[in-house]
């Protein structure tokens, strides 16, 4: 066997072992580039005479190709190699179920998501939200709502008090959203159509009170509005709100200062399963007050009462999400435990629509 032979077999089967791309470039660096051995091979032919020459040149132009060849085949096969394995590697099961980002496992609480759906409906009938204080004048929260000085009406609410400042004016924790009533016929003129969801605070605690709870409060000011507007109204909102096609509604006598005549409504519901249902039953449960805003409150603000009239009325928000959500306990609501609100919270991305649906 010639040297060229042995060197060819050698070749041959280093270039069969090599294991990746690197290898077989160093075997081609160290045989065919510029001082390789096959290449100062060939730099010899020129020395050789004409005969060695016609004997060497085919020879080694044979094992250049061949060795060539060889290394170019198996880049191939490695090439193909490193996809295989790569795709391997990256290998997706596009069955498994998607692990949610933090954005996708948070959860809206149902207040929040209460709100929200409040909104979505009033904005679909044309009311805009108001917002106010919390910490409230004596006067906003009583005084200009028509509650005389010393109305046993005052203390029904079971008022927080805050320490009173350097003029001796005692401010309260709101207890009620209607001061916002005020602040907006205040601020500007009707015709008013307003929706106020925000918190509201009484020293009261149970299974279904909290020291701070959420009331919704509604104001219409025009020159026309009337009762019949109004039970309209309800009637749409809670219709929409407990996703029922119809629902029976009832207008009792009550009496609140700021309004004249002062209504409380309950709606129909079945009581008699493990859950209220409602539009449905021979029960009621009361859900909120109202009543056509009385003159004194108008007057107070500016407006003449006998130009302009409206009606107000006002409901507590986690009431109602505990009914159509079917929390027992309103304490839940603000323990922040993430188990609770893992379970009765919201996604995130579900905004509540008229058109999507509330609460899907
Ligand atoms: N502010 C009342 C409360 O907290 C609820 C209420 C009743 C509001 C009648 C109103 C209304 O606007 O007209 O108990």
């Amino acid at each position: 066997m010639s040297d060229t032979d042995a060197l060819e077999k050698e070749l041959l089967t280093a270039i069969d072992q090599a294991e990746d791309e690197a290898a077989l470039e160093a075997i081609r660096i160290a045989e065919l580039g510029k001082k390789g051995r096959i290449s100062d091979m060939m730099k010899g032919l020129g020395k050789m005479s004409p005969e060695e020459r016609k004997e060497a040149g085919p020879r080694l132009n044979g094992l250049r190709d061949r060795v060539q060849g060889a290394i170019g085949a198996k880049r191939e096969v490695l090439a193909e190699k490193a996809i295989e394995a790569r795709l391997q590697a990256e290998r997706l099961d596009v069955t498994l179920p998607v692990r949610a980002g933090p954005a996708g496992r948070g959860r809206i609480h149902p207040i929040s998501q209460v709100i929200d759906e409040i909104s979505a409906i009033f904005g679909d009938l044309g009311f805009q939200i108001a917002e106010g204080p919390d910490i409230e004048t004596d006067y906003y929260n009583f005084t200009a709502l028509n509650f005389p000085e010393g109305h046993p009406a005052r203390e029904m609410h079971d008022t927080f008090f805050l320490q009173p400042d350097e003029n001796g004016e005692r401010k309260v924790l709101r207890t009620h959203t209607s001061p916002v009533q005020v602040r907006t016929m205040e601020a500007q003129q009707p015709p008013i159509r307003i929706v106020i969801p925000g918190k509201t605070y009484r020293q009261d605690s149970d299974a279904t009170h909290t020291p701070m709870f959420h009331q919704l409060e509604g104001l219409v000011v025009d020159t026309t509005s009337n009762i019949a507007n109004m039970k309209w109204v309800l009637e749409e909102f809670c219709k929409a709100f407990f996703e029922v096609p119809s629902l029976n509604m009832r207008f009792r006598p009550s009496f609140f200062p700021f309004t004249e005549p002062s209504l409380e409504v309950d709606i129909q519901c079945d009581r008699s399963g493990s859950e209220v249902r409602f539009g449905e039953g021979n029960d009621w449960m009361e859900i909120l007050g109202c009543g056509m805003v009385h003159p004194n409150v108008l007057r107070g603000v500016g407006l003449d009462p006998d130009v302009y009239q409206g009606f107000a009325w006002g409901m507590g928000i986690d009431r109602i999400a505990m009914l159509k959500y079917g929390m027992p306990d309103l304490r839940a609501f603000f323990d922040a435990d993430v188990r609770w609100l893992e379970h009765y919270g919201f996604r995130p991305l579900d905004m509540p629509t008229l058109f999507g649906g509330l609460s899907q």
